[in-house]
């Protein structure tokens, strides 16, 4: 069980306005950031194109059953329900955000293929070897104890399973400077995440529990101008926050979300870290026809 979780509920719950009016989070039911690619010029036609473009890298067909880890909003599993037409189960430990969910399924009609649990991912109460599919989009990162989560998201999966993650890789080589690792912290402690993996740190990972086929794809250049958009609105408020913090219009937690914001920016630019896919596959069966985990295409 994760002993961060409450630091987690406090961030998304202070953070709420800024998702739903700064993000335009609830037009996607997307607690992440947006793919450009093949002329996308807008941003919440960006976040819907995030789950499908992961759907595709996750090779997800109506036979499957996802387990949606820290499912926010609830947009992705919607959509992949909408879609595929397979069942999905959300699991999210942010009360609000389970509520808001079920209410979207049930909106979208979806709500007799998509459940939503509040639970922790990493002891989720869910069978075993219950679903084919593992998805975790920006939001492992979020918690303290990630081996749990990889132990767990393997006894759910069924023999051939895969399991998809989608987020901040930090550089190995050179390793971040000190500066650097300041900034990082500014990062993590604003956005309530204990901390970066690098891409070597997740393999082992991942092939300590079990998995194999481990690949990790670089997909930074689609989602820079989603990063770019959160940079123009850090400029836009950045500068006011303090003295709305004086005034006492601005709680500790938004005023928070905006300086790690301004840092994971500056750590971006400075090639600090990357925005990458890890998948893996958990040995047996025959839920991928193909054997193998297919490497995500930058397309
Ligand atoms: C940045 S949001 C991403 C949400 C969603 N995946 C999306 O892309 O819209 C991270 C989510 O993970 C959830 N979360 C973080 N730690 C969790 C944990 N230990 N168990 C379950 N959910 C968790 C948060 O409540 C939040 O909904």
């Amino acid at each position: 069980m994760s002993t961060n979780r409450q630091q987690v509920v406090d961030y998304f719950e202070g953070t709420r306005w800024d998702y739903r009016h700064l993000w335009r989070s609830e037009r996607a039911g997307a607690l992440h950031f947006g793919f450009y690619d093949q002329g996308i010029r807008d941003h919440v036609t960006a976040l819907r194109r995030m789950t499908g473009y992961l759907a595709s890298v996750a090779r997800i067909g109506p036979q499957d059953r996802i387990m949606d880890a820290g499912c926010g909003i609830g947009g992705c599993a919607i959509r992949i329900a909408e879609r595929f037409g397979c069942r999905a189960t959300g699991v999210n430990i942010t009360p609000f955000q389970v509520t808001q969910a079920r209410e979207a399924a049930r909106r979208a009609g979806v709500d007799d293929l998509v459940e939503f649990v509040e639970a922790d991912f990493t002891d989720t109460g869910l069978p075993d070897a219950s679903h084919t599919v593992v998805w975790a989009l920006e939001s492992v990162v979020h918690v303290d104890d990630k081996e749990a989560f990889v132990r767990e998201a393997h006894r759910v999966l069924a023999p051939g399973g895969r399991l998809m993650i989608a987020e901040y890789l930090v550089r190995e080589d050179p390793a971040p400077a000190p500066a650097d690792e300041e900034e990082l912290r500014t990062w993590c402690e604003g956005w309530a995440m204990p901390g970066l993996l690098t891409g070597t740190e997740y393999e082992r990972l991942l092939r300590k529990q079990g998995f194999e086929d481990v690949r990790i794809t670089d997909i930074s250049h689609h989602v820079a101008p989603s990063l770019k958009r959160l940079g123009r609105l850090v400029r836009l408020l950045g500068p006011t926050a303090p003295a709305f913090r004086r005034l006492g219009v601005l709680a500790p937690v938004p005023a928070g979300n905006l300086s790690a914001s301004a840092a994971q920016i500056r750590m971006f630019d400075a090639g600090v870290w990357r925005y990458k896919v890890v998948t893996a596959r958990k040995p047996g069966g025959d839920t991928d026809p193909t054997g193998r985990t297919p490497a995500p295409s930058a397309s």
